[in-house]
């Protein structure tokens, strides 16, 4: 049995100076496929759930939850299971009974004040009931379609001391940062402010979070590790793979030949993205 708290996975990360990959799952095959990409690169992974996904599922949770929960189960590497951008306090009271140990609470398109006040509330209520939460100050673009940020716009970059005085006074247990990512990206283009990354890791005391990696080369997500990042998301790179695959073995009526090339594509790419990791 594999299963471990997600929240686990990242603070013995960070203890080592490393990060930990977190993909973002939709189908049956994505939770197959990424443990089969961390079996093959023989390191630890994080399976999340986003509320968009959930949406996906028609709102139910469990279903989902808990294939992944199971796959996760079977593993041979330890994986945790996380809940990721949640904005709704329904789901997020539904996390621990699905059997999620830590959620992502975003409330990152809010003005500071208010950003503060509800994550402020969510991880009262999370840490009440046994749950490590990450949070976003600053926003990291491209969400639910949304054109990326400007770099100049309001919030398109973490300030450090206003991070350190969230954290602070939010009790959160990691970040996620605006650092020059943005999600969604189908090209491997972006790349980071270092230095203010830099800056980030000396003003902040819990596990930096890195959205939008998608959108990174390797080198980028190497040079993020080094520079402090303890938790890389990925999710669009699956789907770009998966999609390709089942375009390339697309047949009449079974689908198991192109989901099966769809499984071993997402795992290829799981894999290749943990190593560039590590
Ligand atoms: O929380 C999920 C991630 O930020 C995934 O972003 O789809 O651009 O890789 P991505
Ligand atoms: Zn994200």
């Amino acid at each position: 049995m594999s299963l471990v708290p997600a929240g686990k996975l990242v603070v013995e990360a960070a203890a080592g100076g490393r990060a930990v990959a977190a993909f973002n799952i939709i189908t049956l095959e994505h939770a197959e496929a990424v443990v089969a990409g961390a079996q093959q690169a023989a390191l630890p992974v994080i399976l999340q759930l986003s509320e968009n996904a959930v949406k996906f599922r028609g709102g139910q949770l469990l279903p989902i939850a808990r294939a992944a929960a199971a796959c996760a189960e079977a593993a041979t590497v330890p994986i945790g299971l996380h809940l990721d951008h949640v904005k709704s306090t329904d789901l997020l009271r539904q996390a621990v009974d699905a059997g999620f140990s830590s959620v992502m609470f975003d409330a990152a398109q809010l003005p500071y004040a208010e950003n503060l006040e509800a994550t402020r509330s969510a991880v009262d209520w999370a840490h009440a009931n046994g749950l490590w939460v990450e949070a976003e100050l600053g926003e990291v673009g491209g969400k639910d379609g949304a054109a990326p940020l400007d770099p100049h716009a309001p919030g398109a970059r973490t300030d450090p001391d206003e991070a350190r005085r969230f954290v602070a006074d939010s009790g959160v247990d990691a970040l996620a940062v605006a650092i020059g990512s943005s999600h969604a990206m189908t090209s491997r283009t972006a790349s980071l402010d270092h230095v203010l990354l830099a800056r980030l890791a000396k003003s902040v005391d819990v596990p930096l979070v890195l959205h939008g990696s998608s959108g990174l080369p390797d080198t980028e997500l190497a040079a993020a590790v080094a520079g402090g990042i303890r938790k890389v998301n990925i999710g669009t790179a699956l789907n770009l793979a998966m999609t390709e695959a089942i375009r390339t073995h697309l047949t009449p009526a079974d689908p198991r030949p192109y989901l099966a090339a769809a499984r071993t594509a997402m795992a290829a790419t799981a894999a290749a993205m943990i190593t560039a990791l590590n």
